[in-house]
C-alpha cells in the first residue's frame, strides 16, 4: 500500500472522532446561551440600554417619551361615568352599574379592608388608626392628625355617588387617594356600601316594616322605662350617700387621727 493512502486513512479515522468529541463536550459543558445557535434571528442586535444617550434625537435621550394622546391597548377609559364618576362634567347622582346585593356585599368587604381602619366599621370616623392618633395626641406626640370624616355629618351625607367615587379615586384634602389600589368596580361597590352605612345611620321607625313597628315600639318603650327606673334608683342612691356625707365629719377626723398615728410611728 502506498504510504500516502496509509496516512490519509489514519487522518480520516482521527477526523471521524471530531464530531463525537464535540457532541460529548456539548453534553458535559453548561452555558447560558443556546448550544447550537445557527440562525441568530434578532437575538443579537445593536440596542440602547435604559437611560443611555442617543445623539439622533434633539434631547440626546435614547428613551423616548410617549407621544401625547397615545393610549395603551385596552386602556382607553372613555366612559366618564364609570371611570370619573361624572356625567356632562358634573358628579353623577347615579351608579354606572346595577346596585345589587352582591355589589353591596363586595363593597362591605372592601370597605372593611381599606376604609374601616380610619373611618370605623360604621363610618363614624372612629377607626382604630384614629383611636391610636388620639392616644398619641393626648401624650403630646403628634397633633397634626385630621379626624377622618364622619359619613353622617357635615357635607358628607349630601355628597353625590360620583363625588364619593372621586374621593376614593383621587383623595380629598387630607384623605389619601385609593385609585391605584382599588379597581374601578370595587370603588363603586364601596360607594354603594358607604351610602348603605349613611342610610343605616339615619333610620327612623318609619323604615321598619309596618307589621314590626308595634313590637319594636314596645321594645323601645320597655328599654326606655328600664333606663328611667335605673336612673331614678341611681339618683336615690346618690341622694342617700349625700345624706351620709353630712354626718361623715366624725369619720373624716378619725381618718386624720389615723394619719397622725402613722406619722408618729
Ligand atoms: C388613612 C386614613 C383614611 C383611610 C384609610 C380612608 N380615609 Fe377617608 N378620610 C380620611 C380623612 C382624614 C378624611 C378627612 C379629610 C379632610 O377633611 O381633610 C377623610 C374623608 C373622607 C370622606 C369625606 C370627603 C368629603 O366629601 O368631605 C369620604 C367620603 C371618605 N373619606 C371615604 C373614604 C373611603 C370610602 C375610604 C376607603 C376606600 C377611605 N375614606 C379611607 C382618612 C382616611
Amino acid at each position: 500500500m502506498p504510504k500516502g493512502i496509509f496516512y490519509a486513512a489514519i487522518l480520516l479515522t482521527l477526523l471521524s472522532w471530531v464530531p463525537l468529541a464535540l457532541a460529548v463536550r456539548m453534553r458535559v459543558e453548561s452555558r447560558t446561551t443556546p448550544r447550537i445557535h445557527i440562525f441568530l434571528d434578532m437575538d443579537v442586535q445593536s440596542h440602547f440600554k435604559p437611560q443611555e444617550t442617543n445623539p439622533m434625537f434633539a434631547d440626546n435621550r435614547a428613551m423616548r417619551p410617549q407621544v401625547p394622546g397615545t393610549i395603551a391597548l385596552g386602556e382607553l377609559k372613555a366612559d366618564q361615568h364609570l371611570y370619573r364618576g361624572k356625567i356632562d362634567g358634573e358628579f353623577a347622582d347615579t351608579f354606572p352599574m346595577d346596585v345589587t346585593m352582591e355589589l353591596l356585599e363586595r363593597g362591605k368587604q372592601r370597605y372593611d379592608i381599606y376604609c374601616a381602619v380610619c373611618h370605623g366599621a360604621t363610618g363614624f370616623g372612629d377607626g382604630i388608626i384614629n383611636k391610636r392618633a388620639e392616644l398619641l395626641a393626648e401624650s403630646g406626640a403628634g397633633s397634626a392628625w385630621i379626624t377622618p370624616s364622619d359619613y353622617s355629618s357635615g357635607d358628607v351625607p349630601g355628597r353625590s355617588v360620583g363625588h364619593l367615587y372621586n374621593t376614593i379615586t383621587n383623595g380629598l384634602r387630607t384623605m389619601p387617594a385609593y385609585g391605584s389600589q382599588i379597581p374601578t368596580e370595587d370603588r363603586w361597590a364601596i360607594v354603594a356600601y358607604v351610602k348603605a352605612l349613611q342610610r343605616a345611620g339615619s333610620g327612623t321607625i318609619d323604615d321598619v316594616p309596618a307589621d314590626q313597628r308595634e313590637a319594636l315600639s314596645n321594645q323601645m318603650a320597655e328599654a326606655k322605662a328600664a333606663a328611667e327606673k335605673a336612673a331614678a334608683e341611681e339618683a336615690a342612691e346618690a341622694a342617700k350617700e349625700a345624706g351620709d356625707g353630712t354626718e361623715a365629719t366624725p369619720t373624716e377626723t378619725s381618718a386624720n387621727e389615723n394619719e397622725e398615728q402613722h406619722s408618729t410611728n
